[in-house]
C-alpha cells in the first residue's frame, strides 16, 4: 500500500478525507441510535403512553417495587429482552404500538386497561414465553443450579423438579408465576 495515495486527491477530495467523513457520519449514527434506544427504555417513556394506567403503582406495590432490598424493577427489565438482537426486535415490534396509541379508542383510560387486561396480559405472556422468560432469569439467575439457602423449601423443590426435565419440556418462569408485578386478571 502506498500511503501517499491516501493523501492524493481522488477526483476532488483525498481518499483520506472521504474516509474521515465516513467515520464521523458512522459514529454520529451509531451514538444516535444508542441514545434513542436508551431514552426509549425508561419507565417515564413507557408511561407517556400508559399515562392513564395504574401500571407503575402496581409495580410499586408488588414484590418488584416494595422489597427489603430497596429495588424497583423497571418496566423494560421485565418486558424487553436485554440481549442486543432480541432487544432490537422487540423495539421494532413496540414501535407498532404508536399506531395502536393513535387508533385505539379510549386507550389512555384506566377503564380501557381493566376491560382489556386479560387480552393484554396474554400478549405480554406470549412474548415472555417466546424468549423463555429470559428477562426474569437475568436477575433470578440462581433459581435452578445454585438456590440461595434462604429460599423456601417448597420453591427449591418445585424449581429442581422443573430443571430435571429435558429443556424442551421445562416450564418457563411465567407459566408458574402469574401477576408478579400487576394484579393478574381473574377471568
Ligand atoms: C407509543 C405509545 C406507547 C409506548 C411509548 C409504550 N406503549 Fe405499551 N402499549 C401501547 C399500546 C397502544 C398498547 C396496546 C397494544 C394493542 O393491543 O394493540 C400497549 C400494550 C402494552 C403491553 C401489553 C401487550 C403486549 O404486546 O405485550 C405491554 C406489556 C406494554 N405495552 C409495555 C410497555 C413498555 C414496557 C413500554 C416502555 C418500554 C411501553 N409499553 C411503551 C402503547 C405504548
Ligand atoms: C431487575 C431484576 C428483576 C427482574 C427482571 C425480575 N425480578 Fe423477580 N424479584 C426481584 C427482586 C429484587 C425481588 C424481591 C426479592 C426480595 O423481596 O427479597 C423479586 C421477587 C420475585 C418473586 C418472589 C415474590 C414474592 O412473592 O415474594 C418472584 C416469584 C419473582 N420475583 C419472579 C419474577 C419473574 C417471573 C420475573 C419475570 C417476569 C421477574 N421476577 C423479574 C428482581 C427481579
Ligand atoms: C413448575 C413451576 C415453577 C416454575 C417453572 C418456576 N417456579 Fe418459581 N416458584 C414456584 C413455586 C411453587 C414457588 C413457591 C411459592 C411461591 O413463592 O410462589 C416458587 C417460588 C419462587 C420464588 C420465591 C422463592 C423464595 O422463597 O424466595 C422466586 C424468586 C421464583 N420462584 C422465581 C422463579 C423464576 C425466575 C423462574 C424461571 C427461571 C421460576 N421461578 C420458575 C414454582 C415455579
Ligand atoms: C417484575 C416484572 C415486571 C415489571 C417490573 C413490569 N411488568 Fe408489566 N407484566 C409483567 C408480566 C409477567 C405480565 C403478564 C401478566 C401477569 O403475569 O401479570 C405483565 C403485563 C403487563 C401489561 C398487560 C396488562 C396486565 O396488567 O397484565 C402491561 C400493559 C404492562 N405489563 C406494562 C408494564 C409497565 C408500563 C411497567 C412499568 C411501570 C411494567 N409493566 C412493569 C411483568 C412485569
Amino acid at each position: 500500500m502506498n500511503w501517499r495515495a491516501l493523501l492524493k486527491p481522488s477526483a476532488k477530495y483525498s481518499v483520506l478525507a472521504l474516509l474521515i467523513v465516513g467515520i464521523v457520519v458512522g459514529a454520529v449514527g451509531f451514538f444516535a441510535t444508542q441514545q434513542t434506544l436508551h431514552a426509549t427504555s425508561t419507565d417515564a417513556f413507557c408511561m407517556t403512553c400508559h399515562a392513564g394506567h395504574s401500571l407503575k403503582d402496581e409495580v410499586l406495590e408488588s414484590p418488584h417495587g416494595a422489597n427489603s432490598a430497596g429495588i424497583v424493577v423497571q418496566c423494560q427489565q421485565c418486558h424487553i429482552a436485554q440481549e442486543p438482537f432480541n432487544y432490537l426486535v422487540k423495539k421494532i415490534v413496540v414501535s407498532k404500538d404508536i399506531i395502536g396509541y393513535l387508533t385505539i379508542d379510549g386507550f389512555e383510560t384506566q377503564e380501557w386497561l381493566e376491560e382489556n387486561r386479560k387480552e393484554q396480559a396474554e400478549l405480554a405472556r406470549n412474548y415472555l414465553r417466546s424468549i423463555d422468560s429470559s428477562t426474569c432469569q437475568n436477575c433470578h439467575n440462581r433459581i435452578y443450579e445454585d438456590p440461595s439457602p434462604e429460599m423456601k423449601k417448597m420453591a427449591v423443590r418445585m424449581h429442581a423438579m422443573n430443571f430435571k426435565k429435558a429443556p424442551e419440556d421445562r416450564k418457563t418462569c411465567i407459566d408458574c408465576h402469574k401477576g408478579v408485578a400487576h394484579p393478574y386478571p381473574k377471568n
